[in-house]
């Protein structure tokens, strides 16, 4: 803990190093370890000088910095990104965020002209835009990463058209329906969640800079052209509201959110998929592990991993709700506090995307095992009282039916197939010999002939429209499915 003895022997006090004049005492040792950020927001230099280089050119261009000081500074912020880059930066936990790391290496390299670059700014309009800045790339990487997932699922949909499995409600098998359909709903999920990182991206787009610590500047800022140099679509409206929300973070983390649960369900799939009750696929072994004591294991913890790791992204966005709960405006430093959970949320969805792109690019299908499960669980009994109610039986009343047949079966130890016609037309009189055409999977699937249904037809358009959406994205579909190592093929 620091003391009175900290004045320093002469007995005059030492003025902070930081915060100049008004502090006679530097900040106690637990205070400076508990408020600094520098090892979490170090991440925010390249935006942060990128905000800084936007700034202090307007300045000069405003008159507000003479030219040469404004050029002095820039090349000198110039020469402390090369070194950040370079990981030759001297990070000091004493000069507590990245912000005054930034500056304070600057002032070393160029001397006291580098206090200028602070003028007519704060670090509360400067983290603002900082963080607008980050979370707009992160976002651009996400939707990439997405995007090649929806490519890997376009070319494993192409090559399992044919290939028929049982979908489930309450995971009990219920209808047939194709591979591909099965892929292509995964690929719906996602490009929701590409739309809605999109959404957020394009809402956030709006420059904070010129708000400087709450009420704006004294300063001829230029806000516009600021903005327009670090790609906003403009300046946001309000000093206050610009410095003081973080809604923005809260409307990423919550795309993130959903996605990570959105892959969750994925990696359950997988999972249950790969055991031997399922057998419907096999995951690569560059994606599953063995077991340190049985040797027959092959576990799928990619997708084990992914799932759990949804607790995080989730729990992210709780943290930064709760955060901003109750904070009356406008900046108050709790708001430091938000870039642990972005960072998170950000880095989780990324590489569970990448693992399991990588899983499903790899992953074999078993399109056998999968036709079995058809043959058991009676997923013709919908098509057999379709069959009734299209010969004009009430539908309530053929469910009543077949519900009778299928305990029929049950208890004989047969398949609705294997009934004889005597046994369906003893429960209606309705039934005759074309029935049973009724019961083959493939023609079920191909009854399901509507838009978004799963008959041959209706996939293959479902395909050509994803192909075309990833396209106009600027996605090279079988590029990027090949770069994962995805072929069309079960
Ligand atoms: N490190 C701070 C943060 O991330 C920067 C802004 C500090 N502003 C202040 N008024 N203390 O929130």
């Amino acid at each position: 803990m620091s003391s009175d003895d900290d004045t320093g022997s002469s007995g005059t006090p030492a003025p902070s190093a930081t915060w100049g004049g008004r502090f006679r005492q530097a900040l106690d040792e637990v205070a400076l370890r508990y408020s600094a950020s520098v090892d979490v927001d170090r991440r925010l230099a390249p935006q942060d000088i990128r905000g800084s280089l936007a700034h202090v050119r307007m300045l000069a261009a405003q008159g507000v910095l003479p030219a040469a000081d404004a050029e002095t500074i820039a090349k000198g912020l110039e020469a402390v990104a090369a070194r950040i880059e370079r990981g030759e930066m001297r990070w000091d936990p004493a000069r507590e965020d990245v912000h005054m790391n930034v500056e304070g290496t600057l002032a070393e390299d160029i001397g006291p002209v580098a206090g200028k670059l602070h003028t007519g700014r704060s670090r509360n309009d400067q983290v603002a835009t900082d963080m607008r800045l980050w979370v707009r790339d992160a976002i651009d990487g996400t939707v990439a990463r997405t995007e090649r997932f929806l490519a890997v699922l376009a070319v494993r949909a192409a090559g399992t058209v044919d290939v028929l499995l049982p979908g489930y409600t309450h995971l009990q098998r219920a209808q047939p329906v194709r591979l591909a359909h099965h892929l292509l709903a995964w690929a719906e999920m996602l490009r929701r969640d590409r739309g809605r990182l999109l959404d957020a991206r394009r809402r956030l787009n709006r420059s904070p800079l010129g708000a400087a610590a709450l009420a704006g500047t004294t300063f001829p800022l230029d806000r516009d052209a600021t903005a327009k140099v670090l790609g906003f679509d403009g300046p946001l409206r309000n000093s206050l509201d610009a410095v003081a929300d973080r809604d923005f973070l809260v409307e990423a983390l919550a795309a993130l959110a959903n996605q990570a649960v959105h892959l969750s369900r994925i990696s359950e799939e997988l999972v249950l998929w790969s055991t031997q009750e399922f057998g419907f696929v096999q995951m690569s072994d560059a994606f599953t592990t063995g077991s340190s004591i049985m040797p027959q294991k092959k576990n799928p913890d990619m997708a084990e991993l992914a799932r759990g790791k949804t607790g995080r992204v989730v729990g992210d966005l709780v943290n930064l709700l709760v955060m901003l709960k109750g904070l009356p405006l406008a900046y108050n430093r709790d708001m430091q506090e938000d870039k642990a959970p972005v960072f998170d949320a950000f880095d989780t969805v990324d590489d569970t995307l990448d693992v399991l792109t990588g899983c499903v690019a790899t992953a074999r299908f078993a399109p056998e095992q999968m036709r079995a499960a058809l043959r058991d669980g009676f997923l013709d009994a919908t098509e057999l009282a379709d069959w009734l109610a299209a010969r004009g039986v009430p539908f309530r009343d053929a469910h009543h039916v077949v519900g009778r047949l299928v305990g029929i079966a049950h208890a004989a130890g047969k398949v609705l197939a294997e009934l004889p016609l005597e046994t369906l037309r003893a429960e209606h009189e309705a039934f005759d010999a074309s029935v049973f055409e009724a019961l083959d999977m493939e023609a079920a699937v191909e009854r399901r002939d509507l838009p978004g249904g799963p008959a041959r037809t209706r996939v293959d358009v479902a395909l050509q429209e994803l192909r075309a959406f990833l396209g106009e994205a600027g996605v090279d579909v079988d590029a990027a499915a090949a770069s994962c190592g995805a072929e069309a093929r079960p």
